[in-house]
């Protein structure tokens, strides 16, 4: 068994943990990340890719936007398609010029993974049995596996970035957390094509046979999405099954979808989720580890890097001064954006996808919603600032 110390010991190398081990470096703080997956295995995880522009700011500001800057796609509108009809959102014009860039969290992941060795602290990967200790302690302690020996992280801290499914929540006893959750009856079959976008804006589709999804990685690469049951059988897709589909909810007279070889493919279940407090004593939980949001709004990165932003802040200033306000604001500061999130995430997911449970009364709304965003300035501004990700909230 070797023991060793460090400021802020991060379980996770997601965006979350990478992001924050990014920020705390350039601050000098001493931090060691630790992952059970392999490096391969995460720079291959194809996840979403949209980045708000404080996403994007932060990433730039602190010197790991350098290839974001130069192949990220910057978008100024979306298009929401309804009834057989597009109709554009100028997401710019009507959020005083704020746009989103397109670039995929994978490669936001290579970057800091790059970044994080090229600085020379401590990030492993493939770390087996992580458990955490002593959290209500001056002394939190990390004990895992990592190339075949025990060892034993003394930390200042904990950062819990180890996603909706790792051991950090967990790890809080019983009755600490309040959590809030909500299970949609559907998913998201996604794929990426070897193919130029069919469109130069995002599409998001209403249609009777369910939601699909345009967007784009590049100028040669496609990402597209439909609506599907949560716990789809992937082998009930054959190539010809998806692009129909495809075809069906995305097609528009006069405007064709053009096809390319699907060069990845997956099943995503939807699920709102949120656990409060994101703090217990000295581990504060970040990212996926304390909520999750459906895709439709893109948001799940975006809070993920915003929680850190703060964490990272709020660390600074109690290893400085040994002030621990940030860090006892954390929880309450992150959880207002997050359930902005939440809601905006739901509401654009109940209104663009069709369940079974629902019924004429229900798609009638749905229509009456969607005419309402694509009409109402007022309205189209709502769904705008949200999307671009608000200010000060
Ligand atoms: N020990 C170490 N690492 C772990 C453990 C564990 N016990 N359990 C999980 N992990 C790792 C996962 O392998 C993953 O690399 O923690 C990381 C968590 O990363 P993400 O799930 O990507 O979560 P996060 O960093 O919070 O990123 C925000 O929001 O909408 C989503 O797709 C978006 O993944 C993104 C997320
Ligand atoms: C994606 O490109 O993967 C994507 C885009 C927008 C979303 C979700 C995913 O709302």
């Amino acid at each position: 068994m070797s023991r060793t110390r460090t400021q802020v010991g991060i379980v996770g190398a997601g965006p979350a943990g990478l992001t924050l081990g990014h920020l705390l470096h350039v601050e000098g703080i001493d931090t060691v990340i630790l992952e059970d997956r392999s490096r391969e295995h995460v720079e291959a995880r194809v996840r979403a890719g949209v980045l708000e522009q404080g996403t994007v700011d932060l990433l730039v500001e602190t010197g790991a936007g350098e290839r974001l800057r130069r192949e990220g796609l910057v978008h100024h509108g979306i298009e929401l398609q309804f009834a057989g009809e597009r109709h554009r959102i100028p997401l710019s014009d009507l959020t005083g010029g704020r746009s989103i860039v397109i670039y995929g969290q994978t490669e936001v992941v290579k970057d800091l993974i790059r970044l994080r060795l090229d600085s020379g602290r401590p990030l492993h990967f493939e770390v087996a049995d992580v458990s955490v200790h002593d959290l209500e302690t001056q002394a939190p302690l990390i004990r895992y596996r990592h190339e075949g020996r025990d060892e034993e992280l003394e930390c200042d801290a904990i950062a819990g970035c180890d996603g909706f499914h790792g051991i950090c929540r967990p790890s809080i006893p019983a009755g600490v957390l309040s959590e809030f959750s909500r299970e949609y009856p559907f998913g998201w079959l996604g794929i990426l094509a070897a193919v130029a976008p069919s469109n130069e804006e995002l599409v998001y589709a209403h249609h009777e046979r369910g939601f699909a999804l345009l967007s784009l990685r590049s100028p040669e690469l496609g990402r597209l999405y439909v609506q599907c049951r949560p716990d789809e059988d992937l082998a009930e897709w054959p190539d010809e099954r998806i692009w129909e589909e495809l075809h069906t909810r995305l097609g528009l007279e006069g405007w064709t979808l053009a096809e390319g070889p699907i060069l990845e493919r997956g099943v995503t279940g939807m699920r709102s989720y949120v656990c409060e407090p994101m703090r217990y004593g000295r581990l504060f939980l970040a990212g996926d580890a304390a909520h999750i949001v459906p895709p439709t709004g893109a948001k799940g990165l975006n809070l993920a890097l915003h929680d850190v932003r703060l964490l990272a802040e709020a660390f600074v200033e109690w290893f400085r001064t040994g002030r621990t306000a940030g860090l006892d604001a954390y929880s309450d500061t992150c959880l207002r954006r997050v359930w902005r999130a939440e809601h905006f995430s739901w509401w654009m997911t109940r209104m663009l996808h069709r369940a079974e449970d629902e019924d004429a009364f229900d798609l009638k709304l749905q229509l009456s919603q969607l005419r309402y965003v694509t009409t109402s300035p007022a309205a189209a501004a709502s769904l705008a600032e949200n999307y671009v990700g608000l200010e000060n909230v």
